[in-house]
């Protein structure tokens, strides 16, 4: 299958999932609506005081987190795939009357989709690299997006976590760490809600190692400020074998597994 096929069936499984994700208790949209902040600490924590600056938060979803730097006075953009997810944040934005502004763009086009307009900060998070082919054009991508002095920002899923696979029995090395093919996965549910069952079951996603994507930002011409490893994950990503922690956080039970979970990054356009 070629890539723009697999971009394809990647779509196909977003759209579908959007609306059930807007109804689940993971993304608790009623609790959103009601003023909650759906951004975590890492961020918040990281990325310095955003009111008054323009933000251009690619793969931003259905726009929950775009939504929560708006109302936290940055002037945002949401780049997404997923026509479904971009509609549902935008009569979000219009409900809550916010001025976000949301664009249905592959994170490839984005400059093109913006008339290479430039941003104060580029934001993203959370579940998203693995759905790119090509992590050096992407921090390119960025690059380009940002005004010299720009911050860039990414909260994600730690390549480590991707190599891991659990069932009933255990929770094991299942795909390898450096791989720059294309990974075929099937799954009947999503990460936000694991009984619904989805008609789009395949996807394609990539695998893409820590000092490749540190590489590539700096071949791309950022300065890495910071760099941070987290042993804790956003969500319950291996059932049965992790806990609820007070501050919110998912870690393993087993202090045996002892394995990073969560990565950020936090970098200036220095070129
Ligand atoms: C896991 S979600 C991001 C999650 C976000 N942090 C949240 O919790 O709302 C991944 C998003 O990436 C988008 N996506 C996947 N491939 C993409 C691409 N090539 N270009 C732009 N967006 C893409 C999907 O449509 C989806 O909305």
């Amino acid at each position: 299958m070629n890539l723009e096929n697999m971009i394809h069936k990647n779509l196909l499984r977003w759209n579908e999932i959007t609306s059930i994700h807007e109804k689940s208790a993971f993304y608790d949209v009623a609790q959103f609506k009601a003023g909650a902040c759906t951004l975590k600490s890492i961020e918040l924590e990281e990325v310095d005081d955003v009111k008054g600056k323009s933000l251009l938060h690619l793969q931003c979803h259905f726009g929950l987190d775009t939504l929560s730097w708006a109302r936290l006075g940055a002037r945002v953009t949401g780049i997404d795939l997923s026509d479904e997810a971009v509609t549902l944040a935008q009569s979000l934005n219009d409900e809550l009357g916010l001025d976000a502004r949301f664009i249905c763009s592959d994170v490839y086009k984005t400059p093109a989709a913006l008339n290479h307009e430039k941003f104060d900060v580029v934001f993203t998070s959370y579940g998203v690299l693995c759905w790119l082919a090509d992590i050096e054009a992407w921090a390119r991508i960025i690059s380009d997006c940002l005004k010299p002095g720009g911050t860039f920002f990414i909260a994600e899923g730690h390549p480590v976590e991707n190599i891991l696979e659990w069932d009933n029995e255990a929770l094991k090395v299942a795909y390898p760490y450096f791989d720059p093919e294309p990974i075929e996965c099937s799954s009947e549910t999503s990460y936000a809600d694991r009984t619904t069952k989805v008609s789009n079951t395949d996807t394609y996603q990539w695998q893409h190692s820590l000092g490749s994507i540190v590489c590539a930002l700096i071949d791309a011409g950022l300065t890495i400020e910071s760099l941070k490893e987290y042993p804790f994950s956003s969500y319950e990503k291996y059932p049965g074998y992790m806990e609820l922690c007070e501050d919110g956080w998912w870690r393993f039970k087993s202090k045996e597994l002892n394995a990073p979970l969560l990565f950020s990054i936090k970098a200036t356009k220095t070129k």
